[in-house]
């Protein structure tokens, strides 16, 4: 592997695999392909737009033509497909561009794959696609039990890639992620906009009772589990990538105000999601065996989180002030209010 295509590169996890890729391995070129959809943003890429081992190129995973073209110009031997609609409250209103992106999308990028005979195929996949898991942890061969249109459109992603192995030998991987948090993500996810609420001041929303758990990793960890398996991963194998413990949302806000220095009355709790997965749990054992394992805890990579956000107002100033930004937040927030559930 010398020449990567990092589709969806522009966006949170894509640009911290672009940097770690980069400062990783001084060899490789990387080529990122993105649509700079509203969550692609090439700040989060700035630090190497000099770089003669970097170039970007905008297009969609579902233009078959462009896929080719850009894949020939650059001689790629390897895809890393991060390019994907993730928002799970967008896919509520709008599923139709998640089936898309996520798994047509995904049937392109293997067609190509297939048909320029590339050396690899890496799919960034979700924990999402398991499903809510109320008790004990899910390994790989865990049914998929997806509940949201935005896992069920990775859930067809994932399929896709695995019958492109079944049926042409082709040699993919998947990795299934827990949540990420760290630089340049987007401030619709729950960590950076509470980090980024709080300190302006702002409520920070909660849904439902606040007690769902989620397994809170950091990006860079992810990146480096993401990068062990292209490179000693088993073709057809699909890995899970977490911390394999879980935090309560509650918990981290409340950890998010003591940290910043601010007061619980910023809590806000409003309507649940509908269809809300209560937790999700990860069993990894699997990538443990080959050699990962997170380097952050869940507190660790908020504290990380939170600095980053403190430090670097430049980046989602700029996007939190945007038209875009402000009319969704009216949209998705405003008269959803209740108050506190009774503990
Ligand atoms: P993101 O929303 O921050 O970025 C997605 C990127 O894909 C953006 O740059 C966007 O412009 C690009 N994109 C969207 N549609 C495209 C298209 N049709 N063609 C080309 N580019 C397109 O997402 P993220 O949080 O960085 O997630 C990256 C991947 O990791 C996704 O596949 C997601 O399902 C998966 N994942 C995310 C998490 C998480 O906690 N964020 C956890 C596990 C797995
Ligand atoms: O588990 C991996 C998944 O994590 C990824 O596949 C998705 O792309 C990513 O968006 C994320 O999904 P979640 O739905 O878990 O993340 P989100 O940040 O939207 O929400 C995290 C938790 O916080 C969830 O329980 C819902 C809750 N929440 C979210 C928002 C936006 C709130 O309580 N208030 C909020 O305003």
């Amino acid at each position: 592997m010398r020449n990567l295509l990092v589709a969806g590169g522009a966006g949170f996890i894509g640009s911290n695999f672009v940097h770690h890729i980069l400062n990783t391995y001084p060899d490789y070129r990387v080529v990122v392909y993105d649509k700079l959809t509203y969550a692609g943003n090439l700040d989060n890429l700035r630090d190497y737009a000099n770089d003669p081992r970097y170039a970007f190129e905008q297009g969609d995973i579902c233009d078959a033509a462009r896929v080719r073209e850009v894949l020939q110009k650059h001689d790629i031997d390897t895809i890393v497909n991060f390019a994907a609609e993730t928002h799970v409250d967008r896919s509520l209103t709008d599923p139709g561009s998640f089936i898309m992106t996520d798994v047509y999308g995904t049937h392109v990028l293997l067609e190509a794959t297939k048909e320029l005979g590339l050396e690899r195929y890496h799919q960034v996949s979700t924990d999402e696609v398991y499903g809510e898991v109320l008790e004990g942890r899910t390994c790989e061969m865990a049914p998929i039990q997806t509940r949201s249109p935005y896992s069920a459109s990775k859930a067809g992603g994932d399929l896709m890639v695995m019958a492109y192995f079944t049926s042409f030998q082709l040699p993919v991987t998947i990795t299934r992620g827990s949540n990420n948090i760290g630089p340049y993500q987007y401030p619709e996810k729950v960590v950076p906009l509470w980090v980024t609420n709080a300190l302006d001041d702002k409520p920070l929303p909660i849904y439902g009772d606040g007690l769902q758990m989620r397994d809170y990793q950091y990006v860079l960890d992810h990146c480096e589990g993401i990068d062990l398996v292209l490179h000693k991963g088993v073709p057809g194998e699909v890995y899970n990538l977490g911390t394999g413990t879980e935090t309560r949302n509650i918990d981290v806000a409340h950890f998010i105000l003591d940290l910043l220095g601010k007061p619980k009355s910023l809590i806000q709790y409003i309507t649940d999601r509908p269809g809300h997965d209560r937790r999700y749990a990860l069993s990894v054992e699997k990538v443990r065996a080959l050699g990962w394992t997170s380097r952050h805890t869940s507190y660790q990579a908020l504290e990380n989180t939170v600095r980053w956000y403190v430090d670097n107002e430049w980046w989602w100033r700029k996007i939190k002030s945007g038209d875009l930004y402000r009319e969704y937040y009216k949209q998705h927030y405003s008269g959803r209010e209740v108050d506190a559930p009774k503990r």
